[in-house]
């Protein structure tokens, strides 16, 4: 049988968030629980935040959860806009180990590679034939690519050089509310990253989220590119449902 709870947390640079999710409507179960990111936020610090929003549920089963890194086979090796310290962290093996689980029930994975699998799953039909990719912007730019559904994981196309530029350092949401961007001056600076990103990879859709999407109609229909655009469906909540997704389904990369 298939389960049709699951349970999600999104670690992000200001916010670990949790909840229970429904995984037949795709939504969440209740509210989420949401605790400041601890600063520094080192691997134990997160360690115990997390082990506390588990606690919050009283919830038993498997566990996913994201980072906002690249993470391969439970291991987190990139540390953008996170604590360094996080390079070369086994976070399976400490989450875990904090959580009284085994390994295998708890699933690791990027943050915007599990928005993506919620959108696939639950978002825009669309979603789900040929190339689609899905971006968020917040503090940085998280990506995360399909074909057909299927995704190729940890794309981090966020850091593609544009101009001379880390393209998250321009273009991300934090940029646009750190300089006091107008959503014009930030839609031209998205413009000049997505014509960028979509001569180098042509797909067929692209998706953006981000808390920033609950603001769409500001800034999406500024955008002058070739590529389709859809808005993310499940917005701030994505990342939360694509873990408990990937924890039930075992995904890992
Ligand atoms: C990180 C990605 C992450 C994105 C969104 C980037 O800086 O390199 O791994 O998905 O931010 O949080």
């Amino acid at each position: 049988m298939t389960a049709t709870r699951g349970f999600g947390i999104d670690i992000g640079g200001s916010g670990i968030k949790g909840a229970l999710v429904d995984l037949e409507a795709g939504g969440l179960i209740g509210e989420r629980h949401r605790i400041d990111t601890p600063q520094p936020a080192t691997p134990e610090a997160v360690a115990d935040v997390v082990a506390e929003v588990v606690a919050h549920f009283s919830w038993e089963g498997p566990v996913g959860v994201t980072l906002p890194a690249v993470v391969k086979k439970g291991v987190a090796h990139t540390a953008a806009n996170i604590d360094p310290s996080w390079i070369g962290t086994d976070a399976d093996a400490l989450f875990a180990k904090r959580l009284g689980r085994s390994v295998d029930e708890v699933a690791m994975l990027n943050d915007a590679d599990a928005a993506g699998m919620a959108e696939v799953r639950f978002g825009d039909p669309l979603a789900r034939t040929g190339v689609v990719a899905l971006l968020t912007f917040g503090t940085g730019i998280g990506s995360a690519v399909f074909l057909d559904g299927k995704l190729v994981p940890n794309t981090e196309f966020g850091h593609i050089e544009v101009d001379g530029h880390d393209a998250e350092k321009k273009a991300a949401a934090s940029v646009k509310d750190n300089h006091g961007l107008s959503y014009p001056e930030w839609a031209t600076r998205v413009n000049r990253y997505l014509t960028v990103l979509e001569n180098l990879i042509w797909p067929d859709l692209f998706i953006v989220g981000g808390g920033v999407s609950k603001k769409s109609e500001k800034w999406v229909p500024l955008l002058e590119i070739r590529t389709p655009i859809v808005v993310a469906s499940l917005q701030n909540n994505a990342g939360i449902v694509g873990a408990a997704a990937a924890a039930v389904e075992g995904i890992e990369h």
